[in-house]
């Protein structure tokens, strides 16, 4: 059967486009949601996107994605640094999940060098911008 995933981004992240384009680019949630969905197509997969500021929003939609969807494609934005509840969602659904950054956090401010989401993800991709969504899609699509 036709794998199908989740592309879940958080906070702020609907900004794209204009928010800090020195560090985020120009591209918008929008087109970086087409650009994986076209890519999808090809891989002969499919990809449902959602975004949310909220967490509690975020967290339910894991927890529904568990009966859903095959893997989970996540950019939790800040809620990476510090959710341990998101990080607990993750490990309760039980299905894979790749944890996406626009920028190279590990170049960026101390506090973004920390993911608590990570230990339970199965990769982590980060730096290549809108690039690092296309990366993850091929990690889950090609995983086991
Ligand atoms: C981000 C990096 C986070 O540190 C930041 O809070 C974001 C975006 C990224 O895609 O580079 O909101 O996840």
């Amino acid at each position: 059967m036709k794998k199908k995933f989740l592309l879940l981004n958080g906070p702020n992240l609907n900004l794209l486009g204009t928010r800090e384009t020195q560090i985020y680019g120009t591209d918008t949630l929008q087109s970086i949601e087409s650009a994986v969905c076209a890519r999808a197509e090809e891989l002969g997969v499919s990809v449902v996107c959602k975004q949310s500021n909220h967490e509690g929003e975020l967290i339910d939609w894991l927890h529904e994605a568990r009966d859903e969807f095959d893997g989970v494609i996540l950019n939790a934005g800040a809620f990476t640094h510090y959710s341990i509840a998101i990080r607990d969602a993750i490990a309760a659904i039980r299905l894979p999940c790749v944890e996406v950054h626009l920028s190279n956090v590990h170049k960026r401010e101390e506090f973004r060098h920390h993911s608590v989401l990570a230990p339970v993800c199965m990769g982590v991709i980060c730096g290549f911008g809108s690039m690092s969504y296309l990366l993850a899609l091929e990690a889950l699509a090609k995983a086991e």
